[in-house]
């Protein structure tokens, strides 16, 4: 499970640095609190800039700390290593280049850095900067190396910034990064789980029957929204041991059901052959060929209201399988195949008013105009375009890098990153640009 009620009792330390994202951290603290968690803030000396600390230790109800030493008398020099031990989770919400930089190098010169560096909980980095900062390489150098420390680093979202210019580098709304607080902290409890029970990844390997996943979120863009994600290859057998399939492996859509379902939707996964762990609190459906795979998709078209069609279908199967081993003969042999429905198209031609379908490319040559057409021919609202022959990308690898194209002539670049972040930047960026989708504003 991976709602807010996940925070319920939890001890959650937010560190608040000097950017003019720092008032969503006001927001922040209230939906913790609202869910039961314990607050402590700690700020930076340029947060204060932007936001009082009193504001933000009001809403906590306790005292925020910025400097090591002593600022209370109540305090000890060692509340750092204190704060590190109390905490589930930290979380840096927003994360100044700065910050980053100091993260990423191990400075420890006021309280929040030190506190990260004593921190044994996991640390959650919700960057906010202007896109040159956020795009330049030493920044994202500093996102790979928090990353190899084990930090997640939630993408940035992508819209008007500050400067006057527009990309990628505003802060995540609150509700976002108060769902992956959540679902982050429900992810540790169950790797905490399957250390103390080895059973416990058999187990959530297994299918799910339908019904029994709960949304995940109670909160969040998606909330009250059934999503539909599919996944993997699909197998088209050629007789009982031999099949036509291909290398995909099902990481990118099994990211996608987690992010939107970290995102309060209720997610239905139907994938294909895989080896990968249904994510939390999401109905899985497994299916072999590109055949059960269309009926298993047709058969929820009429309820779903954002349809994620990752899955690399085969576009073609055996036009007469064989019930028995086919034996070998001397000479060539001539597979006749036969074309498989278009799940996507046929989505596409019954969509419903309000309907969301996203669909994917992988290109080799022409690729955006590739992308674009199938996005048209298709009827769909956004088409994730991915090369084939970027490094970094595609089937097999454990980063993406890719094109969105959505309505209105948007378009966006995903740099390259693990795909589970590429994810929750293809899912932010759907919602923020879906009226239905849109957050409520906090108040
Ligand atoms: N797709 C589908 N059903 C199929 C084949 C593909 O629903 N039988 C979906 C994929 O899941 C993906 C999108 O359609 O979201 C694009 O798939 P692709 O095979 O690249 O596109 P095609 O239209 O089949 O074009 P082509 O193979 O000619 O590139």
């Amino acid at each position: 499970m991976s709602s807010l009620a996940q925070l319920d009792g939890r001890h959650i330390v937010l560190g608040v640095t000097g950017s003019i994202a720092a008032y969503k951290a006001a927001s922040l603290v209230r939906l913790y609190k609202k869910a039961g968690a314990e607050v402590r803030v700690l700020m930076t000396k340029s947060a204060e800039q932007f936001i009082p600390a009193l504001t933000l230790g009001t809403l906590a109800d306790h005292t925020v700390h910025s400097e090591i030493f002593p600022e209370h008398d109540s305090d000890s020099w060692t509340a750092h290593v204190s704060l590190g031990l109390w905490a589930d989770l930290f979380v840096i919400a927003p994360a100044t280049a700065q910050t980053v930089a100091k993260l990423a190098h191990g400075f420890s010169d006021n309280m929040l850095t030190a506190t990260a560096l004593s921190a044994r909980c996991p640390i959650l980095v919700c960057p906010a900067m202007d896109l040159d900062m956020y795009q330049h390489p030493a920044t994202q150098a500093n996102f790979e190396r928090l990353r190899s420390f084990g930090y997640e680093v939630m993408p940035a979202d992508y819209g008007a910034l500050a400067s006057g210019l527009e990309g990628q580098g505003r802060l995540p709304e609150p509700e976002a990064i108060a769902a992956r607080t959540a679902a982050r902290i429900s992810e540790v409890d169950s790797e905490v789980d399957s250390e103390v029970n080895a059973d416990t990844s058999a187990q959530s390997a297994l299918s799910r029957e339908e019904g029994d996943g709960a949304p995940s979120g109670t909160t969040g863009p998606f909330y009250g929204k059934h999503v539909l994600v599919t996944a993997g290859p699909t197998e088209e057998p050629i007789d009982p041991v031999r099949m036509l399939t291909n290398p995909s492996t099902g990481t990118m859509g099994f990211a996608l059901a987690e992010a939107v379902a970290a995102q309060g939707a209720t997610v239905t996964l139907v994938s294909g052959p895989t080896h990968l762990d249904t994510p939390s609190g999401v109905t899985r459906v497994d299916v072999r060929t590109a055949a059960a795979m269309n009926e298993a998709v047709q058969a929820r078209r009429n309820t779903a209201d954002v349809v994620f069609m990752a899955a690399a279908v085969a576009d073609y199967t055996p036009a007469h399988p064989s019930d028995s081993k086919k034996k070998k003969t001397e000479g060539t042999q001539t597979l006749t195949l036969k074309r498989t429905p278009d799940i996507l198209k046929t989505l596409g031609e019954h969509k419903r008013d309000g309907q969301v379908l996203v669909g994917f490319a992988l290109e080799t040559d022409d690729a955006r105009a590739n992308a674009q057409d199938k996005r048209t021919r298709k009827n769909l609202d956004w088409i994730v375009l991915n090369k084939a022959t970027d490094p970094g990308s595609g089937f097999g690898t454990g980063t993406n890098a890719c094109t969105l194209f959505g309505p209105n002539g948007y378009e966006s670049q995903i740099a390259t990153a693990p795909k589970r972040d590429v994810a929750v930047s293809i899912v932010a960026q759907v919602a923020r640009h879906t009226p239905a989708l849109q957050p409520a504003p906090t108040s």
